[in-house]
């Protein structure tokens, strides 16, 4: 096993002492580090080209793409850590569930999961499973030098909430008619989702990440004792499987604002924020110890430069009093967004919190 969470371990000191792993370690920073959920991607041109013809989940199948997009925005912004390209449905591809990700839609399941008879069908997953994503992450750790990789997986409700309905849902009546009536077929999901996402962001971290996110997006959906009884159990037990390495985990949700006391007690080390809770008020909410992530609005970024720089500088004070803060959008980069905004955006908050 490597040991990515150690200097000594897998990945380079440069690495280790990059100032994004500091911060979601609560050390001493140069200066604020950056990166943005869903910064490769549609608002890069270079993106779109490399992408012609070529459909979302077999590029997340090939290495050199893969390679290639995840760097992609790496090099034009100047972010202080790469995301992994891939999407959170992929395990479930690799394990054999029919799926597909439609654009402009998004994961839709051929079979949804109603039934226990359905849940057989989710088996183990085996680093042979997706042995291209251990030579993707080989590649990307080679040509990266000093910038951390961060890996990443879906977590239990939000897979979840894909299988049971079948595709992206606004209320989720079906997962949730599953949680309330059948709340052990629920929980054996859940633990089930909860093995593969482990055993998937193992398989990163083996090949050298130096830092996973739990994206646990439409977990705000949930009402804070509904989130505790029925989802933190299989999230932390993902969060306890990785434990060993050492590395940063990072718990992140959209609309979370009453859960993120109870995702921090999740495991993570690091809890990420959506817009719509200040940083220093979700310090509190989350409690000591962990370090925070956010939370510039994304939809910021459609105004005129001195607008995002306000704003920015309202997150960055706001922040100022944290244990450790890594800056990033609320949500994920929307694909209208002007590359350059986000390019002046890196600069801005390098320079405006240099200390
Ligand atoms: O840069 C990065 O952040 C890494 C890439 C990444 C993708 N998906 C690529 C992708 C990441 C981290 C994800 C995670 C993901 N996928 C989440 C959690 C993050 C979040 O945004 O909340 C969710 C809920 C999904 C499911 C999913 N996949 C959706 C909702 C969509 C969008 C559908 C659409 O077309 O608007 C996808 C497809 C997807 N995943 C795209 C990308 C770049 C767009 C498809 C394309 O480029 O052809």
């Amino acid at each position: 096993m490597s040991a990515n969470g150690s200097p000594t371990g897998k990945q380079p000191t440069a690495t280790y002492d990059s100032p994004f792993l500091k911060a979601c370690r609560r050390e001493p920073v140069p200066h604020t580090p950056v990166w943005f959920m869903r910064q490769a991607g549609r608002s890069l041109p270079e993106y779109r080209k490399v992408r012609e013809g070529v459909g979302m989940l077999d590029s997340c199948m090939r290495p050199d793409l893969v390679t290639e997009i995840t760097l992609q925005p790496v090099r034009r912004h100047g972010v202080d850590a790469a995301i992994y390209f891939s999407d959170i449905v992929v395990p479930l591809k690799a394990i054999g569930i029919d799926l597909d990700i439609k654009p402009g839609v998004g994961p839709v399941v051929e079979q949804p999961v109603r039934t226990r008879a359905d849940l057989a069908r989710l088996r183990d997953l085996t680093p042979e499973d997706v042995s291209y994503v251990t030579e993707a992450v080989g590649m990307l750790t080679a040509e990266l030098g000093p910038t951390p990789l961060i890996g990443f997986a879906g977590a239990p409700f939000t897979l979840a909430s894909y299988l049971v309905e079948g595709g992206p849902s606004r209320t989720y009546e079906n997962a949730k008619a599953m949680m309330y009536g059948d709340p052990e077929l629920w929980a054996d999901l859940l633990d089930r989702l909860a093995d593969i996402t482990a055993a998937f962001l193992k398989v990163q971290i083996e090949a050298g990440a130096s830092a996973v996110q739990l994206f646990d997006s439409w977990a705000g959906a949930l009402a804070p004792a509904d989130y505790r009884r029925s989802v933190l159990p299989a999230s932390a037990k993902v969060f306890r499987a990785v434990e060993e390495y050492g590395v940063p985990r990072i718990h992140f949700g959209v609309g979370t604002g009453e859960l993120l006391g109870l995702m921090g007690e999740a495991g993570a080390d690091v809890v990420g924020v959506d817009w719509r809770v200040p940083l220093d008020e979700a310090a509190r909410r989350v409690g000591p110890g962990k370090a925070l992530q956010g939370n510039l609005d994304p939809t910021v970024l459609f105004a005129p430069t001195e607008a995002v720089e306000a704003k920015t500088r309202e997150v960055l004070q706001a922040a100022a009093g944290l244990e450790g803060h890594v800056f990033n959008l609320g949500h994920g980069v929307m694909p209208s967004t002007d590359p350059d905004a986000l390019t002046r955006l890196v600069e801005y908050v390098h320079e405006h919190s240099a200390r």
